[in-house]
């Protein structure tokens, strides 16, 4: 991973918040669980959003392992978006003010938001995806727990050690 990662502006930490801004990734070994998990439960092309991507490494590498995939993200911090390398689009912005109709898989790496962000985030998921979503963090809101189907949850290798992910059918 990418040191410079880490090393934030300081203006961008006054903004967005320390907590929100936590970097972390998958190791390659948990990227190939992602994968197998997403080949898994693959219905027809994917086209995956990642909310909050940092230098678009994950999707750049599910992009190139998933014949036919299309991955995007959106990612709050301007630093991180300037470290890219990986082909895919991502772009500066708040995952909060995005549009997820668009898409059939979405990703969040979202276990270290300020817990009042996540529970927007759910409740945005409820009120306009219809697709896979997988998160890090086990869903809590009320709304999005009647209308999510947990479809499994993996343990999968991450960069701060072994991490249970969920994957979620919004229906
Ligand atoms: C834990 S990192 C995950 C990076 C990448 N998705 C991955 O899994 O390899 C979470 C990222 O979300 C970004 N982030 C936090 N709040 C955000 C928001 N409201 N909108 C967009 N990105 C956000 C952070 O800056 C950080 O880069």
């Amino acid at each position: 991973m990418n040191r410079k990662l880490f090393y934030l502006p300081s203006h961008e930490v006054q903004l967005y918040g320390e907590e929100n801004l936590t970097y972390g990734s998958l190791t390659y070994k948990g990227l190939c669980s992602l994968v197998d998990i997403i080949k898994t439960y693959i219905q027809g092309h994917v086209y995956l959003f990642d909310l909050g991507c940092g230098d678009g490494w994950l999707i750049g590498e599910i992009q190139d392992m998933i014949e036919g995939s299309v991955c995007e993200g959106v990612e709050i911090s301007q630093h991180r978006i300037d470290l890219q390398k990986n082909d895919v689009a991502i772009w500066q912005g708040d995952m909060l003010k995005e549009d997820f109709r668009w898409y059939n898989w979405l990703h969040a790496n979202n276990l270290c938001l300020e817990d009042s962000i996540a529970e927007q985030l759910e409740k945005k998921i409820t009120e306009e995806f219809k697709g896979c979503y997988i998160s890090y963090r086990k869903g809590r809101n009320i709304d999005f727990l009647r209308r999510a189907n947990l479809l499994g949850e993996f343990d999968v290798e991450a960069t701060w050690g072994v991490h249970t992910i969920y994957l979620y059918d919004m229906i």
